[in-house]
This record gives structure tokens, sequence and C-alpha cells, in this order.
């Protein structure tokens, strides 16, 4: 750095200044020192200001020439100072991204692990339980014959009990007119394939997805899993009926478990019942309970003595072969078990709710 002269300036010491300056500016490596440098040259007492001031001292020819060489001096400083400046910037900036570089060397992120449905794992559990008390496992067609859906489980055509199942048709039909193609409504017509298609005994459950035409609230969707149960055999009575179902809810729920049968309709078992659980929520208590809403007793599941008509429709003897028949909603039970307070939840595919189990 040049000290500033007090001689009068020269169009020589003011190239001299500029070449030395310029010199010096380009070994900068930070803006500190670019800053310092120009508060050195071109700051108020800078060098270069002194030259400038300094051509007051000179007669008017010179301080023309000189004059025009110092103000040409100082702008090329101040426009290598601007490119000193954006150049640092530059190469900051390029340090900084060959840092962020990849690194193959580093262990990868792990990918997110996916996780059971709610609705998958209780229909493991369910099955599991069957499964330990001798069943098979089966599963069948969602798009159904009218045949097997209905007719089969003694709900002929034009029969009132068919408004029970709102049915989504598929738009096909056999030359005859006949047979009826539908989206399940329920998984019941397993019963009458797996019966036409084995001799008793049978113990199995058909865990699957059903459709119906339903306007959805939280309590109901169009679409749905059921979990069927059959047993077929000689001098199957409903005591086994009940002793099976009594078992699962104790397995299911806890060994406390109280049950509870009362008649319903169903067409293809006779005599039918729906079968509750004491509510585990408030132990049967029931005032109060949100779960059992204050009845102490949660119904699980539709149930019954198959139809004699179901059981001559696949062809078995009915002096020989009498079992029982049984279906459950799983996604009933997750919301009861859990505590979810709307069917619709399972199927809208939110993983803050799907994560939760
Ligand atoms: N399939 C019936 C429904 O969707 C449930 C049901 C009730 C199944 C009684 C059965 C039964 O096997 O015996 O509502």
């Amino acid at each position: 750095m040049s000290e500033p002269s007090s001689q009068p300036p020269t169009a020589q010491s003011i190239d001299e200044l500029t070449r030395s300056a310029a010199a010096e500016l380009n070994t900068l490596e930070n803006l500190e020192a670019v800053d310092r440098w120009r508060v050195s040259y071109l700051g108020r007492r800078g060098s270069l200001t002194t030259v400038l001031r300094g051509l007051s001292s000179l007669n008017i020819e010179d301080r023309r020439t000189i004059g025009a060489a110092a103000n040409q001096a100082k702008n090329t400083l101040e426009d290598q100072l601007e490119r000193r400046i954006h150049r640092i910037n530059e190469e900051a900036l390029q340090r900084s991204a060959s840092q962020d570089r990849l690194d193959v060397t580093l262990p990868g992120r792990p990918p997110g692990k996916g996780r059971l449905h709610p609705t998958t794992k209780i229909v493991r559990e369910i099955c599991n339980v069957f499964v330990a008390m001798g069943f098979g496992v089966v599963e069948g067609p969602e798009v159904e014959w009218d045949h097997y859906n209905f007719e089969m489980l003694n709900i002929p055509k034009g029969h009132p009990a068919r408004d029970m199942w709102n049915t989504l048709w598929v738009d096909y039909e056999d030359p005859a007119g006949e047979n009826a193609m539908l989206l399940r409504t329920h998984t019941s017509p397993m019963q009458a394939r797996i019966m036409e298609s084995r001799e008793p005994p049978i113990r199995v459950v058909v865990p699957g997805k059903c459709y119906r035409y339903e306007a959805t609230d939280a309590t109901h969707e169009w679409h749905f899993y059921q979990v069927e149960g059959l047993a077929v055999g000689e001098g199957i009575t409903f005591a086994d009926l009940k002793g099976t179902l009594y078992e699962f809810a104790r397995r299911m729920f806890g060994e406390e478990r109280r049950i509870r049968f009362r008649c319903d309709y169903f067409p293809f078992v006779e005599p039918g019942v729906d079968m509750s659980i004491d509510c585990f929520a408030c132990q049967g208590d029931g005032d109060g309970c949100r779960i059992c809403r204050d009845s102490g007793w949660i119904e699980i599941m539709g149930a019954g003595m198959i139809h004699p008509k179901v059981l001559e429709g696949v062809g078995y003897d009915t002096d020989k072969y009498t079992g029982f028949a049984f279906g459950l909603g799983p996604e009933r039970i997750a919301m009861l078990k859990y505590g979810i307070d709307d069917i619709r939840h399972f199927y809208a595919n939110d993983l803050r709710f799907l994560r939760q189990f």
C-alpha cells in the first residue's frame, strides 16, 4: 500500500499507484480484506483520493491532463473492486456447492416402512382365533352371481328379505336374462360355494370384501370387510354354535367376557341370532359409556343354524348333516377395539390415521 504522497501528482505517479493498487487487490481472498483495501485507496483519506485532492495545486494545463488520468484511475480501480467482490462471492458459492455434493459413501436413508392396515390386522386376528380352534381359511370372488349371493341362501327373487342388502349390480346378464351379476353384498355366498365343492365335516372362515349401495356415514361404508364362518357335520347343534362363538369372544376380547344371544332374522339360518358381548370399555356397566351407548352390550355378529333349504340346495342330506354359520364385520370390531368413531377413516388413505396402528 502506498503512502499518500505530498508531492504534486504526475501522470506517472498515478499510473504507478493504480498498478500497485490493482496488483494488491488481486491477491485479496476475502471481503473484509477487500473492504480494507477500498478504504485505503478510495476512502476519504485513501491514497487515490489524496492524489485527486492534490490536483488543485497544479496549473490549469496539468490539472486537465493529470485530472483526466486520475479520474480514469479512480474508475478503473472501482471497476476492479466490483469484479473482485463478485469473484470472491462466486468462489464461496462454488465451495459450498461442492461441499453439498452427493457422498456415495454415506449410509442410505432408510425407506419409510409400510405397516398393516388396521382392517388387515383385525381380519388376521379374527382368523387366527378360529384357526386355533381348527377352522381353515378360504377366500372367494368379490364379483358374484345373484345365484350364490341370494338364491342359494334362501333369498329368492322378489323376496322382501332382499331389501336387507342394498345391492350394486353389474351391468351383465346371461343370454337367458338370468344369473344377474353383482358385487357381493356379504361373504355368505361362500357358504354355498364351499358346501357345493366339499363333503362335511367342514370348518372354515372366509374373510373378504363386500359392497353395498349405501349412502356413507359414520357407521356405513359402501365397501367393507366381513368374516364369514361355517361349520357343517354330523350332530352339530346350537350348543356348538354357542360354545365356539363364546370361545372366540373370550380369545378376541378377553377371558372375562360374557356373551348374549338374541333372536334375529337371516333367511339362510334357522334359528337366527345376533350375538353381543358385554362391553369391554365399561365392563357391561353401561351408564354413560360411549362405546356401548349406555347399554352394556355390543353386538358383534349375526349367526344361526344353517337353514335346511340351504343344505338341500347344495345336495346335503339334512337328516345326516347340520351346521352353523356366522358373519361379522372386522371394521366394526376395530372401531370398538381402538375407539374409532367413523368407519370412513379406514379407507380415506390418510396416513395420519393409518400410522396409529
Ligand atoms: N351375511 C349377513 C349380513 O351380511 C351376516 C350373517 C348373519 C352371516 C347370520 C351369517 C349368519 O353367516 O349366520 O348381514
